[in-house]
């Protein structure tokens, strides 16, 4: 590992905006100094290797703290692995993800981490950490969850949808949520009503409503808010901080924003699809509308807007991708049955691009939200602060070097997730990532990777910073 010194570009943080070069001194930020004054010292002499950063942003790498590698909990395996998802990732400019580990049928999650080990270690081109999923809170649960925190996973997910598997009642998140005040580990919740959900379902293949638009049609976002209300209502009984993944509609943020209000800490993120795209994909004829079955649904464009004004307003933390993607055949077999098509969507490798060019570019969001969104405020939430999340002396050296002016097309051609159609398809985007270094190797440069899989490492996290 060498020395860097990055020359010329815009260094954006969370909170700042200068031109500066970056110093790296092995895996991590030496400094950040006015332009020149390194050269000045006369590094160049001593042959540090100079990146030129002109014209572009130099920004930490991205954290995306919602990803599902290599899971097999659905009817099909998600064809990405932890080799091919976390490459993808590097070329978008994120350098950190925290994939959901889930232990097997009749397996207890400590085993389930160390499956996840078993899959992800030496396979990954970026760092990478893990989340817990959990249904139920016996005793071993609660043990397990305190021997995870140990093991650096400090973060864990439980279920209000789907019932008879991940579902979760109302006393199992009651009590894991009051553990979680004591141990200091932050639940997350998926935030449907499974239950009644279910009776929709039923009601809508009865009436012979089968096709993929029904998927949205049975998961209305009344029924995200619900969810979401009961659960920060359980989060304020137990005194406790909650984390609601995937927010898809303005009913849902609603209750976030009403939750906080009242003082209770309620975090939340959005995903890319919430952003960019609508319900009536679902109508598209045959595979097509098959294509964008994910939960919560796609929702209307008036929820697309209120979820950037979340944004913008700081009421939603975190842009998480939900990466979970699934091929053309294997969803063919439910364009006549919804139910049988496996939810989740690709995304791992745009969301930085995709925040840029809808935030930054479209008006809605400064420059330094833009960061706040895809690196530090994740960073933070998740334990991996300051180490993660900014560009500042003693970081890693995950760095960014983003071209505002490079646009380009979106396209399962050019795309490099293990998917073989982009929900994106034609999606114009406004700038492009450059050039990314991971802890000060360049592993992306001027758009080609350059690294291997086993260059990430695992990230033992710590306690969250809840009020990023
Ligand atoms: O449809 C989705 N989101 N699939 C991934 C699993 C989940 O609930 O996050
Ligand atoms: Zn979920
Ligand atoms: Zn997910």
């Amino acid at each position: 590992m060498g020395s860097y010194l990055i020359t010329g570009g815009t260094v954006v943080t969370a909170t700042d905006t200068v031109t500066a070069d970056v110093f790296i001194d092995g895996e991590q930020i030496a400094a950040i100094l006015a332009p020149g004054s390194l050269l000045g010292a006369g590094l160049q002499r001593e042959g540090v290797p100079v990146i030129s950063a002109d014209g572009c942003y130099v920004l930490p790498g991205g954290v995306d703290p919602h990803t599902h590698f290599e899971a097999e909990g659905q009817s099909v395996p998600v064809l990405d692995t932890f080799a091919t998802g976390t490459r993808a990732a590097a070329l978008g400019g994120t350098t950190t993800v925290i994939d959901f580990a889930y232990a097997r049928p009749g397996e207890r999650p400590a085993q389930g981490l160390d499956w996840y080990h078993s899959k992800a270690d030496g396979q990954c081109a970026v760092d990478y950490g893990f989340h817990m999923m959990l249904t139920n809170c016996d005793e071993e649960t609660v043990a397990d969850v305190d021997q995870l925190m140990d093991r650096g996973v400090t973060s864990f997910k439980l279920y209000t949808a789907y019932t008879g598997t991940l579902y979760s009642t109302d006393d199992v998140i009651l009590r894991m949520l009051q553990h979680s005040r004591r141990s200091g580990a932050l639940m997350m919740l998926h935030a449907e009503n499974g239950p009644a959900i279910d009776v929709l379902r039923e009601q809508a293949v009865e009436a012979g409503q089968t096709e993929p638009r029904y998927h949205a049609r049975t998961r209305p976002a009344a029924l995200e808010a619900e969810a979401v209300h009961r659960v920060t209502r359980l989060a304020e009984v137990a005194g406790a901080p909650v984390y609601i993944v995937h927010l898809s509609s303005a009913e849902g943020l609603g209750e976030v924003v009403r939750a906080r209000a009242r003082g209770v800490r309620v975090l939340a993120e959005t995903c890319p699809q919430y952003l960019f795209l609508d319900e009536d994909r679902l109508a598209l004829p045959g595979f097509e509308g098959a294509g964008f079955v994910c939960s919560p649904p796609l929702r209307a464009k008036e929820d697309q807007e209120a979820l950037w004004k979340g944004l913008s307003d700081r009421h939603l933390q975190n842009v998480a991708t939900d990466h979970c993607p699934f091929c053309r055949d294997q969803r063919l077999p439910g364009v006549d049955d919804f139910r049988n098509i496996p939810n989740g969507l690709p995304g791992v490798e745009h969301r930085l691009e995709q925040v840029f060019h809808g935030g930054v570019a479209g008006g809605k969001i400064s420059l330094n939200r833009w960061v706040e969104i895809c690196s530090t405020a994740p960073a933070k939430i998740f334990g991996l602060y300051p180490r993660k999340g900014t560009l500042a002396p003693g970081a890693d050296a995950d760095v960014v070097i983003f071209d505002p002016h490079a646009g380009h097309v979106v396209s399962a051609k050019t795309h490099h997730m293990n998917v073989d159609y982009s929900v994106y398809e034609g999606q114009a985007l406004s700038g492009a990532v450059r050039t990314v270094l991971l802890r000060g190797k360049v592993v992306v440069d001027d758009g080609r990777y350059t690294g291997a899989s086993g260059d990430g490492r695992f990230l033992a996290r710590g306690a969250s910073i809840t009020e990023p």
